[in-house]
């Protein structure tokens, strides 16, 4: 509130004729506040040429959309996401210009993924407003994230950003991310719409997913952006699905997202994923991204084209003739901006942009970076108790790896924060330490590619042979292995499950060389271990944990805090496990989702396979126990809700979370449905001997499934299973309940569509809080 007076004077100066015209009788309704959003919606496009519409469907240069000086409509400047602010550099240089030559520097807030193994849904809500404070401190006003996508196939370049392989899970921190993100009055962008599941021909692939995988396992994250979140923007996807490309995809952004969902934002394409100027603008793609010169020079490099980038669809030139030959209406065109329009009433921007005059990367900002980072953090194996660590007791440890002495806080790509500092796991382990130990540090393996010298045969053996001597003299070897930036990123999908370059061999050797030795995984998601896991008594997975993950990680090893995260991917044994292979990475740029609705543990389950760690698994230093199961009524009518209780009692001798997971079972006959499927979870921080008695309410969506048939979400009657664990394989609790039929129905009840009446309303009561 204090920058109010100061924000006021930079409004005047800016942007003249606003600040004089907000209300009252005599100014213009779209510049009246205290009008509803709609009237200055349709008072505003009254007073626009159709040029200065169509002159909106395309950027203004990487990151900007084309503002309007006459009628005083502001450009929305962009920021990419979604773990923290990306630092602009190289083709975004366009947006560095505005805020001069500084460096962008911003909070490293954990990966996606790791976002995902905390099932914390306050600590994302958290995260997406520190967030959007930042985007608003450095004068922007939108988040490109956060991503949504399926983590599919665990080759995915991109597995790292988004929140694992679980629709019920990935949509609740969607919601969560997106809320925290709008309650600063900054638009967050869901990401990328739809089947965005692998980097490998990413402009060319045709996703090839049947109608019920997309509503079950696909969707059910953007939806529930949609309706729950109010989210103000989606972006499309570079991807074809069932033959469209995603940008001119109406199945997708006019029948699901509109009509089905009731989206009353606006769409932006991902960068260079346009290819037809009618069908873009007639599917419902309102904006397309980039625009103006830097979009001209980026497409006249042949690399851009090469890639399969596509673009330049949605200028002036392109889309006036084709109104012009009634192939697009001007209704479509008043629509599309329109949602533009829309969005920067609601979101506040057009009564009050954003100034860059905020303050980046503060202590409560860092401090939530910490929180994350640390709950992130899962333990997947303690053999005879070997952590935590007693800093009492010891008195030498080595650190030893490839990512030990070097903070790796995120994958590489559009993602990649620049931090203005980054805790190294070495670092955060000398630290936590102190003087009294004796803390040495030996690489052991480089990382594939940083240094050609030391991947020789030889080197690598005397970096191995140094790592495992410096083991034996320790009293502790922890070696902290993973991939880079530059091996998982955006743009290509992962070579192989196996840890690159001789970390495997590095593992074996100090292992064998000090019985005391602790694994440390930095990476976006599973690694293959078959090789070394009997042989190593505790390994951690810390994922790449922002900025904080050294401390983190020092956090979890000593027992600070005790581990809470768990797995919100499965982990194979081998890569012939996994639900894709076969049907990855496609043949002729088709992707046959073959697996239809079962990826991740639902796979798993049904095909019986044993995963080397289970969805939703993390152990703990202390114990929980679960108890008195109740089930609430024993039999339901259909659409009403059922309640779920349960006590978790901290058994151990230590405080810590525990995360309460609850999966249901449709066990009608003759149904295809999974053996289990994840509908609540909660986290619970218990004391030693402290005891808490747990709620969930499950709702129609925890029994509906998407039938084709009917091409809606309906429930069968019959039992039901209530499934409570620790884990999607460690279920504590089971209990069951009926689904009874419609009276005189035929038995499926069919769901009611979303009308867009229905979500309207939240959309348009979420409010910014003042700068
Ligand atoms: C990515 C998006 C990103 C955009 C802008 C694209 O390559 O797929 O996630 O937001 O670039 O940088």
């Amino acid at each position: 509130m204090r920058r109010l007076p100061c924000l006021i004077s930079i409004l005047i100066v800016a942007i003249p004729g606003i600040a004089q015209n907000q209300s009252g009788s005599d100014v213009v309704p779209y510049k009246n506040r205290s009008l509803p959003v709609e009237q200055r919606v349709q008072d505003l496009l009254g007073r626009m040429t159709l040029q200065e519409k169509v002159a909106m469907l395309s950027g203004a240069n990487w990151m900007q959309t084309v503002s309007n000086k006459r009628l005083g409509i502001p450009s929305i400047k962009m920021a990419d996401g979604p773990l923290g602010i990306r630092s602009w550099a190289g083709p975004s240089s366009e947006t560095k210009m505005e805020i001069g030559e500084t460096q962008v520097l911003t909070t490293a807030f954990p990966a996606g993924v790791a976002m995902g193994a905390t099932w914390d849904t306050d600590l994302l809500q958290s995260e997406g407003q520190a967030i959007g404070q930042e985007v608003k401190a450095l004068g922007r006003d939108m988040i490109l994230g956060p991503t949504v996508n399926i983590n599919r196939t665990p080759l995915w370049g991109r597995n790292f950003e988004g929140y694992g392989e679980d629709p019920y899970l990935n949509a609740r921190l969607a919601v969560a991310y997106i809320k925290g993100v709008q309650s600063e009055g900054v638009i967050a962008t869901v990401k990328h719409f739809a089947a965005n599941n692998q980097e490998f021909e990413r402009h060319r692939i045709n996703a090839k997913v049947d109608e019920r995988a997309l509503h079950e396992i696909y969707f059910p994250a953007f939806k529930a952006a949609v309706e729950e979140a109010g989210v103000w923007s989606v972006m499309s996807a570079y991807n074809k699905v069932n033959g469209v490309y995603c940008a001119e995809n109406s199945a997708l952004l006019k029948d699901v997202l509109q009509k089905q969902w009731g989206f009353k934002g606006f769409v932006v394409s991902d960068w260079g994923s346009t290819y037809s100027t009618v069908d873009t603008v007639n599917a419902g793609m309102d904006l397309e991204m980039p625009g103006g010169e830097p979009m001209k020079a980026w497409l006249n490099k042949p690399d851009t084209q090469a890639s399969g980038n596509g673009g330049g669809w949605l200028v002036s030139d392109k889309v006036l003739p084709e109104i012009e030959s009634g192939k697009i209406s001007t209704a479509t065109i008043d629509d599309n901006v329109g949602r533009m329009l829309r969005v920067m009433y609601i979101s506040g921007q057009f009564d009050k942009p954003h100034p860059p005059t905020g303050e980046i990367d503060t202590p409560a900002q860092r401090t939530v970076a910490r929180k994350a980072a640390t709950e992130s953090i899962v333990l997947l194996k303690n053999a005879g108790d070997l952590l935590p660590l007693n800093a009492s007791k010891i008195h030498s440890l080595v650190v030893i790896g490839p990512n030990a002495a070097v903070a790796r806080t995120g994958g590489g790509g559009s993602s990649l924060v620049k931090p203005k500092y980054s805790i190294t796991p070495l670092k955060g382990i000398q630290d936590r330490a102190g003087e009294r130990v004796q803390v040495s540090f030996a690489l052991g393996a480089a990382m594939e590619g940083e240094d050609p010298s030391k991947e020789t045969r030889d080197a690598r053996e005397q970096l191995r042979n140094e790592a495992a001597n410096a083991a034996a003299k320790a009293d502790v070897a922890i070696i902290v292995v993973g991939r880079s930036p530059a091996l998982e990123s955006e743009g290509f999908d992962i070579k192989s499950l196996d840890l690159p370059a001789g970390q495997d061999d590095l593992i074996e050797a100090v292992a064998k060389a000090n019985r005391h030795t602790v694994v440390v995984i930095n990476a976006g998601g599973p690694v293959v271990m078959t090789k070394w896991i009997a042989q190593v008594p505790a390994i951690l997975d810390m994922w790449y944990d922002g900025q904080e993950g050294g401390n983190a990680i020092a956090d979890i090893l000593f027992g600070d805090t005790n581990p809470s995260g768990k797995l919100p991917v499965s982990f194979v044994k081998e890569w012939k496990d996994s639900p894709t292979h076969g049907h990855y990475p496609g043949q002729n740029l088709q992707v046959d989702y073959a697996e239809g609705i079962y990826v991740g543990y639902r796979y798993f389950d049904k095909q019986k396979i044993e995963p080397l760690f289970p969805f939703g698994y993390g152990l703990s230093y202390t114990k929980f126990d679960y108890s008195d199961l109740k089930i609430s009524p024993s039999e339901v009518s259909p659409g009403k809700p059922v309640e779920v209780s349960l006590q978790v009692r901290n058994s151990g001798s230590r405080s810590g979370a525990e995360v309460v997971e609850v999966y249901v079972h449709d066990g009608h006959p003759g149904l295809d449905r999974p053996v289990e499927e994840l509908k609540g979870f909660r986290r619970v921080d218990l004391a030693p001997g402290e005891m808490e008695v747990v709620h969930f309410t499950l709702d129609r969506s925890a029994m509906a499934f998407y039938s084709t048939a009917k091409k809606d979400w309906v429930t069968e009657p019959g039992q039901f299973e209530v499934l409570v664990g620790s884990s999607s394989r460690d279920i504590r609790l089971k209990g069951s309940f009926i689904l009874n039929g419609e009276p005189g129905g035929s038995g499926g009840t069919s769901a009611t569509l979303l009308s867009p009446e229905v979500t309207r309303p939240f959309l348009l009561s979420l409010h910014r809080s003042d700068p």
